[in-house]
């Protein structure tokens, strides 16, 4: 195996194990209220990934932070479940 190759699994195996390590059944559900019940109807038509998109219009540095130990924004489904 070239160095490079080695580098690349390293990398591979650094995201997989980040993943697994994500903390999915501690982590707050998304609240069923009137704010998040419309991403549910999209998750449920369009998929999970369609409903992410429209996270971030509120939940950014200007209308509500993250905290300082939040993990990622990378995929919020991934870790809020939908309920
Ligand atoms: C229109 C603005 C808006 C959008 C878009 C939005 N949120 Fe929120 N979110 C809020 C507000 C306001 C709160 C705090 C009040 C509440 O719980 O509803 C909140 C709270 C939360 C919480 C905290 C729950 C807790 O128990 O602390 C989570 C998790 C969350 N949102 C996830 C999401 C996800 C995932 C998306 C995208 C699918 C999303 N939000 C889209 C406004 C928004
Ligand atoms: C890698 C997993 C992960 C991802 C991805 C993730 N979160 Fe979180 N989130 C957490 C954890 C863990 C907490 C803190 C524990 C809790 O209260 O749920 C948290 C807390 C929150 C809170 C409560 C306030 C705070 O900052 O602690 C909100 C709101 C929130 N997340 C929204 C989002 C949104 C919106 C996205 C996508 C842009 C997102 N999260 C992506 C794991 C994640």
């Amino acid at each position: 195996m070239k160095k490079r190759d080695i580098a690349l699994l390293l990398v591979a195996v650094a995201i997989v194990t980040f993943l697994l390590m994500a903390p999915e059944e501690t982590t707050a559900p998304v609240p069923r209220d009137e704010i998040h019940e419309r991403f549910y109807e999209i998750a449920a038509k369009e998929g999970r990934r369609a409903a992410e998109a429209f996270c971030a219009d509120c939940h950014n540095e200007e209308m509500i932070p993250f905290s300082a130990e939040h993990p990622t924004t990378f995929r919020c489904l991934f870790c809020h479940k939908l309920q």
